[in-house]
Formats: C-alpha cells, structure tokens, sequence
C-alpha cells in the first residue's frame, strides 16, 4: 500500500490514534524486525505516553535471529516490553496476551482485589503501513476482517476482535508515517517494501542493500549468485555496481550491446531480500544509533 503522508494526513492519523486511545488499555507497537529503528514513527512515544507498550517485532521470520535477541535487549534497556512474532505463520502470537496482561498485572490485581472479574484487556495496534497490522488483526481474529489498503482518513464502524477470552482487541488498526527526514532510514524502509520505489530509485536501494550484505553476510552473495573474489567492504556507489554488475551477469539481466540491465538486478535482489531467499537478515543494529 503507498500512502502519500501530507501534513493532514499525519495530524489526521494522530487524532484517530488519540481518540482509539481513550478506548483502549494497552498499545501494541507493530515493528519490522529487520529494521526496528527505522520501521519506528518519530512521535509514537510521545503519542502513545498515557498506555502502556508492547513493542511486537513482527516479520521475525524473515530477520536475522541474533539481531533481533539484541534489539530484544536494546528496547527491554529503553523500559519497553518487547516480542518478537511472525504475524504470518502465526509464531509467537499467542504469547501476546499473556504478555500484555503482565504490563497490566497491577490494574488487573486492583480489580481482583475490589472483588472484580478482570474484563478482557483491550488492546489497539499501531504501526508504519506494511509492517503487519492486518495481517496480525487477521491472524488474531482468526478470520480476514481487516481492510487491506486501510487508509488514514476512512473510517469505518470500530469493532472489538475477542482473542482467546481475555484479550480484545479493536478491529481498525493506528496508521502512523515512517521517517522521511533520515535518507540512511529512507533506504532500509525501501529495501524491506514498506515504501515504494517510486520515492527512492530502485539501483540506488540495491546498492544501499549490497554494502549491508557485503559487510555483514558477505557469503551470502556467493552462495547465491556465485559470485567469486568479493570485497569485504563497498567503500563508495561504484563498487556497489561493481557487485550489482556481477549479480546482473550471473542472472542473465542482459540488454542490447551486452550491458547489464541494472533495474532488473536491482529488482531480482529486492525481491530475494524481501522474500527471505537471501536468508534471514535484518539491516540495522542497534549499535547504529549509537545507543546499544
Ligand atoms: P499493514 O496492514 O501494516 O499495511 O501490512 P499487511 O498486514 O498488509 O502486511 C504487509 C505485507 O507483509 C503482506 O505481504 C504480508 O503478508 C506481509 N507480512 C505481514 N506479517 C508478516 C510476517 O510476520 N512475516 C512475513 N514474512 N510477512 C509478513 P504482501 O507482500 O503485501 O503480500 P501478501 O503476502 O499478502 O500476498
């Protein structure tokens, strides 16, 4: 889904997530887990300050294992409790619950204690388009209801989904925009498809994508393209087409004269990158912020 953020649309979609808050008990912060940082609206904590948090890294499958144990540590040293799941396959959904009601173990112990039956915890998801939320409201609900291609700005009737008894949840998820201001953000959001190639050009994302492969799982791109004699490192743009050059010869992305058709390597390698052929990877740390 692309959604043009103008600033209505933001001050719009802000307004609905206050107004969604008022009905809710906790926040359910849907992250990619290849790209937490960058997959973070810039105001969510400000946003969303009056609920408790559950950061939920979802697309877990897809993100490099030992990266998401660390940013695991980072947002638990931020004060934020965190899960990594996998909305598709459904791993590590049905733990949400259980760690949603130990964010609110105290409301929930006040009630027991005034003689009270704990009503269900009502829970609102929010998060950048792409990252998951209909397909977790889905998976929660057990059927397809979400609108794929929600947008900021429609609204429709609100609905309460019920998961396993003790968990609610409303049915129209918080839209927030992802980073615009951090270009180094603009591409990793590219690479992963959470916004469109129209705004970044697609060889530039794929070089951005070859110098973390190189540097970071450099025998990947040996194992799947064969390519031979790899730098460890693409100091500058021309060495990433050096290597974006090679992956085009070895997949037969030829053109007239022989030349290499960079915009079909470029899409060739996203869409291994995006559909885990590459292998699980994720493309920021958190020592990349400076902060681990
Ligand atoms: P949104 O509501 O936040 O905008 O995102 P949505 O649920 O529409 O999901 C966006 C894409 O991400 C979908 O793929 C969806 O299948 C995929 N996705 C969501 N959660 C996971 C996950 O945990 N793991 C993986 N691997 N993929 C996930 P799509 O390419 O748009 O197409 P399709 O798969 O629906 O055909």
């Amino acid at each position: 889904m692309t959604i043009q953020w103008f600033p209505g649309h933001m001050t719009r979609a802000k307004r609905q997530i206050e107004e969604k808050l008022k009905l809710i008990d906790v926040v359910f912060e849907l992250l990619d887990a290849r790209i937490p940082q960058s997959s973070r609206n810039p105001m969510v904590d400000e946003l969303t300050r009056t609920k408790p948090r559950l950061v939920l890294l979802n697309k877990a499958d897809l993100a490099d294992p030992d990266k998401t144990a660390e940013w695991g540590r980072y947002f638990r040293s931020k004060g934020l409790a965190v899960h990594a799941i996998d909305a598709n396959a459904g791993s590590g959904v049905k733990d949400i619950t259980a760690k949603a009601k130990e964010l609110l173990e105290d409301k929930i112990q006040r009630q027991i204690n005034k003689g009270m039956k704990p009503r269900p915890v009502r829970a609102l998801i929010i998060g950048i388009p792409n990252v998951g939320k209909s397909t977790l409201i889905n998976r929660l609900a057990g059927r397809n209801i979400a609108l794929t291609g929600d947008r900021p700005g429609v609204t429709k009737g609100q609905q309460w989904i019920r998961f396993g008894g003790d968990l609610e949840l409303l049915d129209t998820p918080g839209i927030l925009w992802p980073k615009f201001d951090d270009p180094i953000a603009g591409f990793r959001l590219a690479a992963t498809g959470a916004i469109k190639e129209d705004i970044i050009h697609i060889d530039e994302v794929a070089c951005f994508v070859l110098k973390v492969l190189v540097e970071q799982y450099g025998n990947v791109l040996a194992d799947r393209y064969g390519l031979t004699d790899l730098p460890t490192a693409l100091p500058d743009m021309q060495a990433a087409i050096d290597v974006l050059e090679a992956i085009g010869r070895r997949r037969g992305c030829i053109v007239g004269g022989g030349h290499v058709d960079y915009e079909k390597a470029a899409t060739l390698l996203l869409r291994d990158l995006r559909s885990g052929k590459l292998g699980r990877m994720t493309l920021e740390s958190p020592e990349s912020f400076g902060e681990a």
